[in-house]
């Protein structure tokens, strides 16, 4: 059996990382709802918080993982009342592999994919993010990026501690993501066309809606 890398942290997750990454939340939930994205996808939903931002401003939001761990500390979190959603006290997360969604082609209007892809081997993020656009014709990818000018340095040179202490082949994968080219670099070479895009964490990271290009064969 294969080992869940998050069963020693998924308890502490939310409680540690809740701070920073609630901005990013916030952010995928205000460009679903500006472009009109009602039916999302969170296909590395983690312990399910970006679910519950989005159901709290009307998205209808499931969240999918594949870790086991992740899911159970989602149900044992209380959430914020203003994430809550009127019909529904809990969230529909289930268990999946992103590789292999158990849901129809174009079911949703897009697929988030947040802080999930640098931590993939290249195969398994590529494999993903296709996944994502058999599901719905446009992808939420919120990661890290490369630094585009002097100012973006510090954040891009700080974000090496928290993913070199989440272990060593998450480090060596993030270094592979970020060596080709970080998430601008993927959707450029999966063909996608930017229809908009965010800075994160103080420039070390973008969040970028793209869809499949109409152009590309
Ligand atoms: C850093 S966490 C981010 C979680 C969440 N998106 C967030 O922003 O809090 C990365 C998540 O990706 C999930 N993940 C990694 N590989 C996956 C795969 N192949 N299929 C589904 N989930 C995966 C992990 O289990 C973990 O919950």
């Amino acid at each position: 059996m294969t080992t869940d890398p998050y069963a020693r942290i998924a308890e502490w997750y939310d409680l540690l990382l809740n701070p920073v990454l609630d901005g990013v939340r916030r952010a995928v939930a205000e460009v679903c709802r500006a472009e009109g994205l009602l039916r999302v996808l969170d296909a590395c939903c983690g312990t399910g918080r970006q679910c519950a931002v989005l159901r709290g401003a009307g998205v209808a939001c499931v969240g999918t993982d594949l870790s086991p761990a992740m899911l159970g500390a989602a149900r044992a979190v209380s959430l914020p009342a203003t994430s809550r959603p009127s019909s529904s006290p809990s969230l529909p997360l289930s268990r999946a592999d992103a590789r292999v969604l158990p849901f129809a082609d174009n079911a949703f209007d897009a697929v988030v994919l947040s802080l999930a892809l640098h931590e993939m081997p290249e195969p398994v993020g590529n494999a993903a993010l296709a996944e994502a656009l058999r599901v719905a014709p446009r992808v939420l990818l919120a990661d890290y990026r490369l630094a585009e000018r002097n100012l973006d340095l510090p954040a891009a040179l700080f974000v090496h501690l928290p993913e070199r202490l989440a272990g060593a082949e998450h480090y060596r994968n993030f270094r592979g993501f970020m060596a080709r080219g970080g998430v601008e670099g993927l959707a450029h070479r999966a063909g996608l066309a930017v229809i908009r895009r965010e800075r994160l964490f103080g420039g070390a990271g973008a969040l970028l809606l793209a869809e499949r290009n109409s152009r590309a064969g």
